[in-house]
């Protein structure tokens, strides 16, 4: 009889990081704590900055939308530290899956395993739909214009009605591209991967500070007076539950969540980096800890140089620099936000097969998945399937439909790492930890009911989404990972 709640011992997990038990064949370590932290910043900064601050100021926050990614920032300051934790304790590229695994068992582990899908894949599509309309305009900006068939979904969905419509246009081809092009890169190398990133970065850092330093001068706090908030209050009086005052703030800490994620994907390199124990949790903690820093100036310069009221516009940041007289700029943020997005992109393909890949090596996926290349050294066949996968829903469907999912789908595994981290202190009081979360029986409690009032924030059709999901992948889980698990038949072998 197999028992689904089995959980992989610490000693098999440590000599899996230690590499004794996957070989010289598997990955390979090639990432530096500079590649880390970038690879980290690369996947935070993206569409949440550039695309939905807009939104959350104009309709829930308004100029106390940089509060919002304080306190943002601190839910994922509470799960970044149990992540560090976990990380630098099991340092295996299955992230939040393996954790689980060692910590809840393995129908927990696989749930995770599942959900995690809906974080990095559905994360991919999302940003590179997002990615299409940046790049159109840019393009368009030089006089190159793509046939608008070609740069949307050729479905619209409805949430309301729940009917489809089409939409005239065939293909988004941008997306299809990004995330094809972004698949090669990422089968073809991590070392190559890495700086095509660490570039990547460069730049995009480098236009986002330009923006605060050019922004702040121009910042005058008699932006924050509108038709609603006539006495230009920092939080604006509130006009209904989460529309401005406090539980507007805390709406709009929900929203700008998503711009935070990316920053547990350093967790998945944890095969490939040099000496992980160590530079995982600076390269989670550092690049969290950076972002927030910039998310709350660059949220309270555009709020100070536009009234919030005009925000709810597709480039918010864009429209900032216009607003100061700086045109010539604009275009500068639209290729920042390009190129931010392009890392996202990068990052969440890179973490995806890696779930998969340590899913795999423990049976409950196909071994295919698991497969390394012998001259890449890059889990290539899961990469290329992951990656034709998502290019075809972004190329497909609309940005709302596969969006929602997201941040429900990291705040739940979120709140499984936080609970993980308590569970194997209390089981395994004794194992070497090189990084251990401060205060952890306040933090990670703390991480598990932040992530879980987050999630009950969300909207009704997602949750009903995730349960969907996740009921699928107990199917699958029981159908063929429970009958494949490398522990259930190891113990069922040990019985005979
Ligand atoms: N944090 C990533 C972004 O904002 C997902 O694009």
């Amino acid at each position: 009889m197999s028992n689904i709640w089995v959980r992989k011992s610490m000693a098999v997990l440590k000599a899996e990081a230690q590499d004794e038990l996957t070989g010289t064949e598997g990955l390979h370590r090639s990432m530096s704590l500079f590649s880390l932290v970038s690879f980290g910043i690369g996947g935070i900064i993206g569409a949440g900055i550039f695309v939905l601050t807009g939104h959350a100021a104009a309709s829930y926050a308004g100029p106390a939308i940089s509060l919002s990614f304080v306190l943002a920032g601190l839910v994922c300051l509470f799960a970044g530290l149990c992540y560090a934790e976990m990380a630098s304790t099991v340092p295996i590229a299955g992230s939040a899956y393996t954790y689980a695994y060692a910590t809840m068992g393995e129908l927990i582990a696989w749930i995770i395993g599942w959900d995690l899908v809906l974080e990095y894949s559905v994360a991919s599509a999302t940003v590179a739909i997002g990615w299409s309309g940046y790049a159109t305009s840019l393009l368009a900006g030089f006089g190159l214009k793509i046939p608008e068939n070609l740069t949307s979904a050729p479905f619209t969905y409805d949430p309301a009605t729940g009917d489809w419509t089409h939409t005239g246009a065939l293909v988004n081809l941008p997306a299809l591209f990004i995330i094809l092009f972004m698949t090669v890169l990422l089968v073809l190398g991590v070392r190559e991967s890495a700086r095509v990133n660490n570039v990547i970065v460069l730049i995009k850092l480098s236009i986002v500070i330009l923006f605060i330093a050019v922004g702040l001068g121009s910042v005058s706090l008699a932006n924050w007076v509108t038709p609603g908030n006539p006495e230009g209050l920092y939080i604006p009086p509130t006009t209904g539950v989460g529309q401005f005052g406090w539980s507007g703030v805390v709406r709009g800490a929900a929203v700008v969540f998503f711009a935070y994620i990316g920053f547990d994907a350093v967790s998945t390199a944890a095969q490939e980096a040099h000496d992980p124990q160590r530079t995982l949790p600076i390269g989670i903690l550092g690049s969290l800890l950076f972002c927030t820093l910039l998310y709350v100036l660059v949220s309270f310069v555009i709020t100070g140089i536009v009234p919030y009221d005009q925000l709810n516009v597709p480039d918010p940041i864009a429209l900032g620099v216009d607003t100061i007289g700086l045109g010539w700029f604009s275009a500068l943020i639209k290729l920042g936000a390009v190129l931010g997005l392009s890392s996202v992109i990068l990052v969440f393909l890179f973490g995806q097969p890696r779930i998969f890949y340590a899913m795999a090596k423990d049976g409950l996926l196909p071994p295919f998945a698991a497969k390394v290349h012998p001259r890449f050294h890059t889990p290539y066949i899961t990469t290329i399937i992951t990656g034709i996968g998502i290019a075809v829903i972004s190329a497909l469907l609309p940005i709302g439909l596969v969006g929602e999912l997201v941040s429900i789908g990291t705040l739940f595994a979120f709140a499984v790492v936080c609970g993980g981290v308590l569970i194997l202190r209390i089981t395994h009081p004794e194992i070497h930890r090189p990084f251990k979360t401060p205060a952890v029986y306040i933090v990670a409690p703390l991480g598990v009911f932040s992530a879980l009032f987050l999630m009950f924030g969300l909207p009704n059709d997602t949750w009903v989404r995730l349960v969907v999901w996740l009921f699928i992948g107990l199917v699958i889980y029981f159908f063929y990972g429970r009958k494949h698990s490398v522990i259930q038949r190891a113990a069922q072998e040990s019985e005979k």
